[in-house]
């Protein structure tokens, strides 16, 4: 027989992602971040890779961050006003952890299975934030997949990339409801 855990089924079922830019300071610190990458890092991974990694991202680095998406994106001919936006981003966040996919060469478990392990990181960093009261959100943009932010933000490999800039602190107003899809509609039983 199951032996249902009400308390988490009913978190998985009201779970939501609080917008990046409603979250302010505190932020977890070193020991309250290490449980959540721990608890992030349980994922299916087939041939238990390990293909992601993290980057912590706080305190100096964020300004500085800010101003080579700045420098980046106008090179790159981003519109400035969603530009301002990105970078404002980075300046004003509490804390972001970047989870770093690292395709790992495998003669049995292709790079799209590697990749979907690290989406799976990102949902359970974030719902591992959430579960732990704070605010997250999982962002990408442009300079998740920006060669010369990936080198000279980060420090990545060449291989490397950000499958999830998460954006984690204090919540300050709890979002509403968004739609959320009509399961029925999406689900094909397939029984004979
Ligand atoms: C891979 C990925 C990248 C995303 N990047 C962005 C982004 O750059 N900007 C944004 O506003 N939302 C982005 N989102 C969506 C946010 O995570 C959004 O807050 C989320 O869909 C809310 O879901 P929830 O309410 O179920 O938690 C992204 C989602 C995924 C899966």
């Amino acid at each position: 027989m199951p032996e249902p855990r009400p308390e988490v089924l009913d978190f998985l079922l009201t779970r939501r992602s609080r917008p990046a830019k409603t979250l302010a300071p505190p932020a977890p610190d070193r020991a309250e971040v290490a449980l959540l990458l721990t608890a992030a890092a349980r994922v299916p991974d087939h041939g238990k890779l390990e293909p992601w990694r993290f980057v912590v991202l706080s305190g100096g680095a964020l300004p500085r961050l800010a101003a080579l998406i700045r420098e980046l994106g106008a090179a790159r001919g981003e519109a400035p006003d969603a530009l301002e936006k990105l970078a404002g981003g980075f300046a004003r966040a509490p804390l972001i952890v970047a989870v770093v996919a690292v395709p790992k060469p495998s003669p049995t478990i292709p790079e799209i299975e590697q990749t979907l392990s690290a989406g799976a990181v990102c949902l359970g960093l974030v719902n591992a934030a959430l579960a732990a009261g704070w605010g997250a959100n999982w962002l990408s943009g442009w300079p998740a997949l920006d060669r010369g932010f990936l080198d000279r933000g980060l420090g990545l490999g060449p291989a490397e990339w950000v499958a999830g800039f998460v954006h984690i602190g204090t919540e300050t107003r709890v979002p509403p409801e968004r739609p959320r899809p009509d399961v029925s509609g999406l689900t094909d039983w397939v029984t004979a």
